[in-house]
């Protein structure tokens, strides 16, 4: 009957999980967890972010739970410049192997991250002052990483963070040395290099009005240049009781006019005080418990808050599931997102859906839900 029953579930939309556990009298408490990727299948890919550990399986619940909720992956750190390519000459491919292995065990999309950025870069590349060495060293950047993984990946990040707030480019090494368009370069050598990958420009704030415009420019220089982009990343860090759901909701409809695929690429939501400015930030205030507030545990109201914020995003994506391909969550429970370290460190934060022991909060039935409600 049991056996049954989660049958008839597996087959419908929630598919459900089962942790078998009996009572000490014999009775059935599993705790039946849907899944997220099997919930939304119809929808948009369910992805997270994986650190070494998880992609050289080294931790063993998360190992037991990525594959059951989640059909996209994105290395959280791995194939950044700094680890993939750390001398002039020298690359290290060993972790994005294990995770290209990892995803194809698994039913698992990759989605690269990132070719070109202007932060965890490489110490020797910080270092080049002449522009012919910078610009042989982005090419060759781009040509091997992304040719090494062609045909194995099925998207790259290309460009992550080239603007500032106000939607002007930012001054980046990458903008000094090469100009305004070392973007529209970058898409152009990940093309030829890696011609069956879909390329994304990824971004955080940019579903705000003037960063969204800045962005749509350089998305439509992009394209103006004949090179190909398939789809634009809001990264989605935002924070609790404060979604921007009409600027989100906005950036949606007026990136997917430009015929282009909108992921939500890192998404949680920062339940912390966030009410200082970046220079203030320093350990002297991060041992101070008014920015600390949760060390016992979230309080009830935070953690409803954090709920309902999950479900009216999750409300809106299901709105635009015909514009919106992936949502990717920033880190697989909350004891391992980098909102306890930044932008102060050593805080306890509660920004996804599942709790330091890996179980689902109440932000991901919420979520479930807006799935069987649609
Ligand atoms: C973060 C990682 O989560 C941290 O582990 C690392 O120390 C710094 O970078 N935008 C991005 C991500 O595109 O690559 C960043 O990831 C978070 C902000």
């Amino acid at each position: 009957m049991q056996t049954k029953l989660i049958n008839a579930f597996t087959a419908g939309t929630l598919a459900l999980l089962t942790l078998g556990c009996q009572t000490s009298k014999g009775q059935a408490t599993s705790q039946e967890i849907p899944s997220l990727k099997n919930t939304f299948k119809n929808d948009f890919l369910i992805g997270t972010a994986l650190n070494a550990q998880q992609i050289e399986e080294k931790d063993p619940k998360a190992a037991a739970l990525v594959p059951k909720q989640f059909n996209a992956a994105t290395p959280e750190n791995i194939m950044k410049a700094e680890v993939i390519h750390p001398q002039w000459n020298t690359y290290d491919f060993d972790l994005a192997d294990k995770l290209i292995a990892y995803g194809k065990k698994n039913n698992i999309k990759i989605n690269g991250h990132t070719l070109i950025w202007h932060s965890q870069m490489p110490a020797f590349a910080r270092r080049i002052q002449d522009v012919d060495s910078f610009r042989t060293f982005f090419t060759n950047h781009i040509n091997t990483v992304a040719k090494r993984f062609s045909g194995k990946i099925f998207s790259w990040d290309v460009v992550n963070e080239a603007l500032n707030e106000d939607g002007t480019m930012r001054q980046s090494p990458f903008q000094q040395k090469l100009g305004n368009d070392f973007v529209t370069e970058a898409f152009r050598l990940a093309q030829a290099a890696s011609p069956n990958t879909e390329l994304y420009y990824n971004d955080y704030n940019n579903e705000q009005p003037a960063k969204r415009a800045g962005c749509i420019a350089l998305i439509k220089k992009i394209q103006a240049a004949g090179v190909r982009i398939d789809g634009v990343g809001i990264q989605g860090h935002w924070h609790v009781g404060r979604i921007p759901l009409k600027d989100i909701e906005e950036s949606i409809l007026q990136y997917a006019a430009l015929g282009l695929k909108v992921m939500i690429t890192e998404l949680d939501i920062e339940v912390l005080p966030r009410n200082f400015q970046g220079a203030d930030v320093n350990q002297r205030m991060a041992s101070s418990p008014s920015l600390n507030p949760y060390t016992n545990g979230l309080p009830d109201s935070v953690q409803q808050q954090l709920a309902s914020d999950y479900e009216a995003l999750f409300g809106l994506f299901l709105k635009h599931k015909d514009k919106i391909t992936r949502v990717t969550f920033w880190g697989v429970n909350d004891g391992q997102s980098w909102l306890n370290d930044w932008p102060v460190r050593g805080r306890t934060n509660y920004p996804l859906l599942f709790d330091r022991q890996f179980k689902p909060k109440p932000a991901f039935y919420k979520v479930i839900a807006t799935q069987t409600k649609s």
